[in-house]
């Protein structure tokens, strides 16, 4: 059995003092993904796959390119997907060196602070659900209408998406979780304040008093 993590997102938490024990459990894995372009603010692309046992690569997982030198040293395009890659950790060496252990654990922990305050102003709201309490800085809620079926649920979260995008230029994904669609929002941003958070907030009640409550239904 190869027991693997994808810490592509959640990895960062590593150089959080207080949050990192979410990652409780990763060091028995055999390989993890990490991905320092996303909650590490490095320019894309930077992604990186860590084994336990970096022999194995060579032993199991090698896919031989017989074309090329195999003889006097490994050869990394074998025991990776891309061979030819851009020095992608210049980008990575450079942020650690600049920003620092401390500056990331800053970043990591201002990003709870944010989360606490968008999840208070979800859950203020009874016309809005949760889809979880957040283990990071990414918090997945919807608008929620009873007296609409499934369908048009999904049709009214998806215009507000829209309306947050072109008319408040906020930006939140809407991805299909559970079979529901929900608004997303990944608070990276460590400029923003919880008076940001709170504007928004403002935007999805007008949206909400616009179309939900003096037009019970759908145009
Ligand atoms: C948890 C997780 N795994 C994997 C990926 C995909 O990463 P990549 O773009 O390196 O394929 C993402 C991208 O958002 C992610 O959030």
């Amino acid at each position: 059995m190869w027991f693997h993590v994808d810490a592509a997102y959640g990895g960062a938490l590593v150089f959080s003092k207080k949050h990192k024990t979410l990652l409780s459990g990763i060091e028995k894995a055999d390989s993890i993904t990490f991905n320092p372009q996303k909650w590490m603010y490095v320019a894309k692309t930077c992604a990186m796959v860590l084994f336990k046992n970096h022999h194995l690569l060579e032993t199991d997982f090698r896919i031989s390119a017989p074309y090329m030198n195999e003889t006097d040293f490994t050869n990394l395009g074998e025991i990776s997907v891309q061979g030819t890659r851009h020095a992608d950790i210049l980008k990575l060496y450079l942020s650690l060196q600049h920003i620092g252990l401390k500056g990331y654990e800053d970043l990591i922990n201002r990003g709870f602070t944010l989360i606490e305050e968008f999840t208070r102003q979800v859950k203020k709201r009874s016309y809005l659900e949760l889809s979880d309490e957040p283990d990071t800085n990414i918090c997945c809620f919807r608008l929620l209408l009873n007296e609409y079926d499934q369908k048009h649920q999904d049709q009214l979260n998806l215009k507000l998406q829209q309306y947050l995008l072109k008319d408040q230029h906020v930006f939140l994904s809407l991805p299909t979780y559970r079979g529901k669609r929900w608004l997303r929002a990944v608070l990276l941003n460590p400029f923003i304040s919880p008076s940001t958070i709170q504007q928004i907030f403002k935007q999805i009640d007008d949206f909400y008093s616009e179309h939900c409550m003096e037009h019970p239904l759908l145009k």
